[in-house]
């Protein structure tokens, strides 16, 4: 098992495929009455969230916890970050506490990986900037294989604004490690410099690639990273991208559509859609905690 997990291209198929096994074994965790494994007792992970989160940094406390580490929940706001105390200080100051493992949230792309060499614990990234988020594209392909049966040659298309999109990043990298046919739509503005080069092909036209869909994966605009103006207005974005009831009814029966959450409701995707029997938002968040409590055994169960 690797080190660390920064990336999705750190998982090669079979380790990728690991941690998908090995979430189906802790998913079954969740149905017990005592929700809990002894297996990283004595361990401390370190929830270190630099920007804002709800699942991820929950999840991420839920699965430590449903496998008895110790979790120290540690948000930039405040804490001594307002004084200008640094990331590494910060992180080392942690580490003299006795983390095991570092999970990681950043606006900056690149924290993780710099995070890993300041550290002695295993890292995982929870989202850094624009980058990656590899612990979602885990769990949605979590959430495919077990709604579809399969990853290999599933038709996937990521929709919207994929050039401020860290799952659209890690999510191109891991279904195409696992063999998912990925195709980007996006208005022209929110595609990035370079997606040519990505595994995954592209098109404009939403309309022309729903039929052909068996997992549709509506990302969400990201204002918060705007400094400008990317389309003309929400009504159009919403107009031409977004997902409503007509769309939903073009794709194959058997489709599912996914959303990483949070949505903007009534732009990316209607109300309608992501409260549908297809919608599969909420058993994304419930997959997340047996995804990440696999992480962390991976990482750390191995290691004494
Ligand atoms: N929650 C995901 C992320 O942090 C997706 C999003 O915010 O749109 O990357
Ligand atoms: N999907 C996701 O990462 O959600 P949060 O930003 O709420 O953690």
């Amino acid at each position: 098992m690797i080190a660390h997990l920064l990336s999705a291209a750190d998982l090669d198929r079979e380790t990728a495929t690991l941690v998908l096994d090995t979430a189906t074994e802790m998913a079954t965790v969740a149905g017990r009455e005592v929700k809990k494994l002894p297996t990283l007792r004595g361990r401390t992970v370190v929830n270190l969230f630099y920007e804002d989160s709800t699942r991820t940094r929950t999840s991420f406390e839920v699965a430590a916890k449903r496998l008895s580490a110790d979790v120290i929940n540690f948000s930039a706001k405040g804490s001594s970050v307002s004084k200008g105390e640094s990331l590494k200080d910060t992180a080392l100051t942690l580490q003299a506490m006795g983390a095991d493992a570092v999970v990681i949230r950043h606006s900056a792309s690149g924290a993780a990986h710099r995070l890993a060499h300041w550290v002695d614990g295993s890292v995982v990234n929870a989202g850094d900037g624009t980058h990656e988020h590899p612990t979602q594209a885990l769990l949605d392909a979590y959430t495919m294989r077990s709604r579809l049966g399969k990853l290999d040659g599933v038709r996937v298309a990521i929709v919207g604004d994929v050039l401020h999109s860290r799952v659209a990043r890690s999510n191109v990298t891991l279904l195409a490690t696992l063999g998912a046919e990925v195709t980007l739509v996006s208005p022209p503005t929110l595609l990035p410099v370079g997606v040519d080069s990505w595994p995954a092909a592209v098109s404009y036209d939403l309309d022309a690639v729903l039929p052909d869909t068996d997992a549709v994966m509506m990302l969400r605009v990201q204002r918060e990273r705007m400094n400008d103006s990317f389309f003309p207005s929400a009504r159009e974005y919403a107009r031409r991208y977004g997902l409503d009831g007509a769309r939903m009814r073009a794709l194959p029966d058997h489709a599912i559509v996914m959303h990483p959450g949070p949505m903007n409701r009534g732009m990316e995707i209607a109300p309608e859609v992501a409260d549908s029997a297809r919608s599969t938002i909420v058993e994304q968040v419930a997959n997340g905690v047996s995804v990440r409590m696999a992480v962390l055994y991976l990482l750390l169960g191995g290691k004494s």
